[in-house]
């Protein structure tokens, strides 16, 4: 590889944080900001699809957001429905294979009827896989895999000693894609949130104080500038890792 090219990660998550405050600095309602928030993310799919990144997964909605005022709830489910109805045929055109990860069953039904049809319509799209996290928790996510595995001890088709980091890995959402190599969240906070706990692992952590609703390609292009810095250790020393990587890599 040569090194004055950016690396690409493979898969990147983001903590979309920053609608609110983006909102009230212009004095209109929480809503107005997750409206200007989706022109974000459209910023976002659109910048992944051009460094061909394989997978990009978003936060679109934790298993804690239902807490917030009923009126923002509502704003955003109804932001969810018009974005599937007028977004998902660009997508589909531009090869993007759309799937949410979350507790879906919680959604009432045209929404949910939305999300599987976008999902089914996009399903063998290969550009790039986008997931978007709704009523989502990191938490409920291990649970959920261990749950899984559980029930299949209990049928007796599993024995509970074989039970690894594979396997239950295999259960959380988003296996079939490489762990995210980088996380991004923006509004200035520095957490996880219970987004993506397992896979997170050992994925590089970018912050940034710019507000969701002002990313644009720079800011990601800045992003990735960073993590193209940044020494992937694993693990390991770095003295291994240099010993390992062929010459002029
Ligand atoms: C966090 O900002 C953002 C959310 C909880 C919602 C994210 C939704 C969008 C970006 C809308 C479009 C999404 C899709 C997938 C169509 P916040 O409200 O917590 O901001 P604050 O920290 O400033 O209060």
């Amino acid at each position: 590889m040569n090194t004055d090219e950016p690396r690409i990660p493979r898969h990147i998550a983001i903590v979309m944080d920053g609608n609110g405050r983006w909102a009230e600095r212009r004095h209109r309602p929480r809503s107005f900001g997750h409206r200007a928030g989706q022109k974000a993310v459209r910023q976002a799919i659109e910048f992944c699809l051009r460094q061909k990144v394989q997978a990009l997964t978003l936060f679109a909605f934790s298993s804690e957001n239902w807490k917030r005022p009923p009126t923002e709830v509502r704003a955003l489910m109804e932001l969810f429905l018009k974005a599937l109805d007028k977004e998902v045929d660009e997508l589909h055109q531009h090869g993007v294979r759309i799937a949410f990860t979350g507790e879906l069953s919680a959604f009432e039904s045209p929404l949910r009827e939305r999300m599987e049809k976008a999902m089914r319509t996009t399903a063998d799209n290969q550009a790039l896989a986008l997931n978007i996290a709704v009523n989502y928790g990191g938490r409920w996510d291990i649970a959920q895999a261990a749950r899984k595995l559980a029930e299949a001890a209990a049928r007796g088709e599993l024995d509970p000693s074989s039970i690894d980091e594979t396997t239950l890995g295999q259960h959380t959402c988003l296996a079939n894609l490489p762990p995210p190599d980088l996380f991004i969240r923006t509004g200035g906070e520095h957490r996880i949130s219970n987004f993506l706990l397992w896979q997170l692992a050992y994925a590089e952590l970018y912050f940034t104080d710019t507000l969701w609703p002002d990313v644009d390609q720079a800011c990601l292009a800045e992003a990735l500038e960073d993590f193209s810095r940044r020494e992937r250790r694993f693990g390991l020393t770095g003295a291994q890792i240099a010993k390992a990587a062929p010459a002029g890599s």
